[in-house]
């Protein structure tokens, strides 16, 4: 069983709180006022966002860009290229599988195939129990360990066989409280 992430990303959400502004304020001031001003900061306060929230929402977005005094479509532009901004709710771990063409030649297509199997999702999707999304990423640098993913936007899997693709899910599975219990 599976499930698109929970709740709408784009329902009307608060206003930026004071904390989260001396946040960005703090990140802001880190960047020189030329030439690019606190646009440089984008990043930074996505990340912050992210942090609180869990994702950043397309209201959150246009928040961000009222801050910095830029358009929304580049806040847009930044979250939309990197796959470390998640766009809706996602998982306990989220899973980022290359597919990129020379993981492709070395089986990455074959890793993310069998996730979809494992997990019983597909592509994109969040399983029910809330633990794993899967995803498709572009290059992670390291070609030449192929199949390669990465954890939660931070710990990198190499050589990720069927085999030891089983062992990791089947180990957070096991290491998450709760996770026998919640199905999937
Ligand atoms: S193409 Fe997959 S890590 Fe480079």
């Amino acid at each position: 069983m599976t499930t698109e992430t929970s709740s709408s990303p784009q329902a009307a959400v608060a206003p930026l709180s004071a904390e989260t502004i001396a946040l960005f304020d703090r990140e802001c001031a880190k960047y020189p006022p030329v030439p690019s001003g606190r646009q440089s900061a984008v990043m930074a306060c996505l990340t912050i966002i992210q942090k609180q929230e869990g994702f950043v929402s397309l209201e959150r977005e246009r928040q961000l860009a009222a801050y910095l005094g830029i358009a929304p479509i580049a806040v847009h532009e930044v979250t939309t290229f990197y796959n470390m901004y998640n766009q809706r709710p996602v998982g306990a771990y989220k899973l980022n599988v290359c597919t990129n063409l020379p993981c492709q030649l070395r089986d990455g297509v074959t890793a993310l195939v069998h996730l979809e199997k494992k997990l019983g999702i597909k592509m994109g999707e969040t399983t029910a129990d809330g633990m794993f999304t899967l995803q498709q990423s572009e290059c992670l640098g390291a070609c030449a360990d192929s199949p390669v993913m990465l954890v939660n936007d931070t710990t990198m899997c190499s050589f990720m066989s069927n085999e030891k693709l089983d062992q990791l899910i089947d180990g957070l599975r096991s290491a998450t409280p709760g996770a026998a219990t919640k199905g999937a």
